[in-house]
């Protein structure tokens, strides 16, 4: 794959919130954690974790506690992308906390992307509540959830969103 290639392949990504019922088999699950496995982290200390759920009885409570997200409800899996603060802080101290929301945001972009390859849809969410989700999952004190990934397959928006012009983003040796 070239670099336009790849710039293609990117843009034709977009959140979907619309699933057909379709389920993701067994496989397709291990190859979308297998790809997000490859991702760099901090110290390569790998400091996220991944709860695989399938189970309608709790995505409907992810559902709920992610503020009534009716994709999180038709979903056939949501991947609950978590930070492991203390694989992080073990080595790296305070700084481990960043490191550690890095790691996992990195591993749920290469599951997205991942997802994306194999056309499967996905929306990344963001909006809930994190002692709720806690609870729905039995978090320990120290995982922090940081995504809720809905995986499907169901209906693209028409229109891709756009975006900023790249030049808004890009400052050139200094601020
Ligand atoms: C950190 C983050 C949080 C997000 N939270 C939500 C969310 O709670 N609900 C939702 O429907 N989409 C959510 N999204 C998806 C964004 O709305 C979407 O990525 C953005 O509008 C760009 O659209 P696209 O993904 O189709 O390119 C989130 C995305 C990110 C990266």
């Amino acid at each position: 794959m070239d670099s336009s290639d790849f710039l293609g392949f990117l843009t034709r990504r977009s959140s979907v919130r619309e699933y057909d019922g379709r389920p993701l088999t067994d496989e397709e699950i291990t190859n979308i954690l297998k790809c997000a496995s490859t991702a760099p982290s901090a110290g390569n200390l790998e400091a996220w974790d991944v709860i695989v759920v399938n189970g309608e009885d709790t995505r409907l409570a992810l559902a709920e506690v992610a503020y009534g997200q009716q994709h999180l409800e038709q979903a056939p899996v949501i991947f609950v992308v978590c930070s492991n603060y203390v694989r992080s802080m073990s080595r790296y101290g305070e700084r481990g906390i960043l490191y550690a929301l890095e790691d996992a945001t990195i591993a749920c972009t290469y599951m997205m992307l991942a997802a994306h390859a194999m056309d499967i849809h996905s929306c990344w969410t963001g909006a809930f509540d994190d002692d709720g989700v806690r609870e729905v999952l039995d978090l320990p004190q120290h995982i922090r959830p940081i995504a809720l990934l809905a995986l499907g397959r169901g209906n693209p928006p028409a229109h891709l969103t756009g975006r900023m012009e790249v030049g808004e983003h890009v400052h050139r040796e200094t601020w």
